[in-house]
Order: structure tokens, then sequence, then C-alpha cells
């Protein structure tokens, strides 16, 4: 299937019954029927819990809870047992962050090495376990346009034998796009181990944790169509099978033997020993629904597409009289763009903006130290896109965007 956007607009309820340019997607993107409707039917006909049960509902809402890891996996080029089912990638990276602290990867001896373009999800985890280990925490520095300052990792991670990187791969606020493979790179050449929040880049460009050279990687599926309340974190193999879990709980062991005083714990294999208790069942059927749906649409499309639909709305912003665009040129950055306008309140643009028809999001965005870096107190507005965006939206926006700021 190619991108054919007005079949695509079809698909959402929303956008069928509201004259609404939907420009929040980097928060949640809306929910097309085949979601709802997987979600739907995992509830009436499909439910049981999983991983208990022995009569064949049980197996069957067991087996399609499995699938749905090997759908996920198939998606990121990565091996199912490497899938671990989480609420979202705030509490993907919380899961990151506790795992390494519970597994003495983050002690006194570590560097954590933290940009400060990080969404508060992911410098909020690491910094705090760092903190509390006494880590050696390094904050990279941004340039002008929020870039961070990667190629100090030149002259940091020879000096390590035990660091920890976390990058954005994409920044829910400059837009731009962390040269992964050169941070992966430099992680591999000096045992560093990489830790990425693909919040912002798994909904929107081809991934392949394959050949990523990372540790873990986080995102959540409500950002890519599916619900709230599933996201994933992906855990290198290897990595995995040394980790002991750091949260214990039902559905996560073999069994638990009392030895006099203490408990014999036996784990399960990855990824259930890190899914305590009761997964997400439903939410894992929206959620392999979602990753059907885009891989049918095809992830190049998806990026080749959104490219355009960025071009246009950083080149028509540029052009207004009194706007800046915070991040780089549209060349390096992905899904949005963000501005601040230098005579009116971002929050007033927003609300104005919502008032006409056209959704962003204004505010910090969960990035207080990228903000306040690049002096922005007020923080900025925020338009982003996603598959049934169009130019005409784009155009909607700055319309209303030019109208408001000469009112
Ligand atoms: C870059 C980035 N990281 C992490 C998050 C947190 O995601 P969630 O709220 O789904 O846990 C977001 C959400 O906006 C994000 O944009």
């Amino acid at each position: 299937m190619t991108l054919d956007v007005e079949t695509i607009r079809s698909w959402f309820p929303t956008l069928q019954k509201q004259n609404i340019a939907f420009l929040d997607n980097a928060a949640s993107t809306l929910k097309p029927i085949q979601i709802i409707e997987a979600m739907t039917t995992k509830m009436k006909y499909q439910y049981t819990n999983v991983h208990r049960g022995v009569y064949p509902l049980a197996s069957k809402a067991t087996e399609d809870y499995e699938r749905a890891h090997e759908t996920i996996a198939d998606f990121l080029s990565a091996k199912p047992e490497e899938i671990v089912f989480t609420a979202g990638t705030t509490s993907g990276l919380q899961l990151a962050a506790r795992l390494l602290e519970y597994n003495d990867m983050i002690n006194e001896k570590t560097h954590l090495i933290l940009p400060k373009d990080l969404h508060h999800s992911a410098i909020l985890p690491f910094y705090r376990a760092g903190v509390g280990k006494r880590s050696k925490i390094i904050l990279l520095n941004l340039d002008q346009k929020g870039r961070p300052q990667w190629t100090r990792l030149e002259e940091i991670l020879p000096e390590t034998d035990n660091a920890i990187i976390v990058a954005g791969h994409v920044s829910n606020v400059t837009g731009y796009e962390a040269p992964i493979s050169y941070i992966s790179r430099q992680a591999q050449k000096h045992g560093a181990c990489l830790i990425v929040d693909g919040a912002q880049s798994v909904p929107h460009l081809p991934i392949d944790v394959s050949s990523l050279n990372a540790c873990m990687l986080a995102f959540s599926g409500h950002k890519m169509l599916g619900p709230t309340g599933i996201g994933v974190l992906w855990i290198q193999r290897d990595l995995a099978y040394s980790l002991e879990p750091a949260y214990g709980g039902g559905g996560a062991v073999v069994d638990v033997k009392p030895q006099g005083n203490s408990l014999e714990i036996e784990w399960l294999e990855p990824p259930w020993r890190f899914e305590h208790g009761t997964p997400p069942i439903i939410e894992a059927a929206g959620l392999e629904a979602a990753v059907k749906l885009l891989k049918d649409v095809g992830m190049k499309n998806i990026a080749e597409y959104e490219e355009k639909l960025i071009q246009a709305l950083y080149e028509e912003l540029e052009k207004i009289p009194g706007v800046n665009i915070i991040g780089p040129e549209p060349g390096e950055r992905r899904g949005l763009v963000s501005f601040i306008a230098e005579s009116i309140h971002p929050d007033t643009i927003g609300m104005e903006l919502g008032l006409r028809g056209v959704a962003v999001r204004t505010g910090m965005h969960c990035a207080g130290p990228l903000h306040h870096s690049l002096g922005l107190e007020h923080g900025s507005v925020r338009a982003s896109v996603y598959i049934y965006n169009t130019l005409g939206d784009i155009h909607r926006l700055v319309r209303e965007l030019k109208d408001i700021l000469s009112t």
C-alpha cells in the first residue's frame, strides 16, 4: 500500500466528525477504526487473563498476547524475547533505569551522559538513579539550534569504563534527529551502554534495532495510532538474559520456593520476567493492530510523506514576520516544528488556534532543560504531523496564525 492520505483519513472517526487540523500528534495521535475494532473484539469475544488459565479461551488469549510481541518484534527487526510491554515510554525508561540500578550497572563508577534536549521522562529516571548512586553525571550542552554536543563523546568516553548514554532519537521540541549511528558507534567503541528514547522516532521512521547497537529503546503505543496504557521497552537479547528483574510478581516467575527463612526465585525467560502482574492484554491487541497498519502503509512512505509536510511547514512559518522557529533546518528534523512569536505568549497562540480549529501543543513540552537552555522561559508552540495530515492542514495553521498575529 502506498500512502493514500484520503483513504487514511477515512479511517479516523474524529476526522470524519470534526473539521479540525489536528497538529498535536507528538503528544498523542488520533485512533483509527481498525484499532478501535481490534480492541473491541478482544474485549467482546476473546478476553481472559493471559499466562494463567488452561481452558481454550485462556489459551487463545495467551497465544494472541504472545503473537503481539512477535508482530512488534518483526516491525523493529527484533527478537520476540526482546520486546517487553510497558505502560508507555515513561514507564519503559523508568524500568530501564531501575533495571540498570538494580543490576549494579549504575554505580559510583558510572558516567551517565545525558543531553539537555531529553524529555523529562528520559532525563529524570537516569539522573535520579545517578544521584542516588553517586555516579558522575555529565549533562551535554546544546547549541543555538538545540542540538546536543554529541562530538564530546570522543573526549568523554575514553576516560570511562562504565558509561551509560541516554539519547533522545528525535527531540519532541526541536524535532532534531540525533546522529544515532555515530552515537552507537562511539558507545560500542568504548563499551558504553546506549539507551534510546524512541517516543518520537519509532512512530515516524523505519527502525531496525538489530543494527542499532543499543542496550535498550523505549516507545509508546499511543503516539503511533495505538491505545494509551501500552508501550515497549526493547532490551537487547544478551543483556535481557543477564538482567535480574528489578520488580518481582505474578507472571514474572516460574516458581518461588521457601528455603528456611529465604525464598528461592526461579525467573521466567525474557520478556516475561520483566512483565510483572497482569499485563496490558486489550492494549496489546490495539498496538498489534496499529503496527500492522503502519507496516501496510509503509514506514518509508510515512517518513517521506512527513518530510514533505515538514518542509512546507518550516518554509511557511519562516516567512511570517516575528515568528522564530526553534531547532535545525528541515533536513535535520522529523515530524514537528516548534516556534515562538515575538509579540504573543505561546499559550495565547495555542488557545486562539484551537478556537479556529487548529490543534497544536503549547508550553514546555516536558522539556525544561531544553527550554531553559535556549532562554525560552514561556515555552513554545509545537505543530506535529502524522499520516493523516495534509498540506491543507499546514496552510490552515499558517493562515490562522498570520491572522492572529496581525490582530
Ligand atoms: C521524546 C519523548 N519521550 C518520552 C515521552 C513520554 O511518553 P509517554 O507520555 O507516552 O510515556 C514523550 C511524550 O511526549 C516524548 O515526546
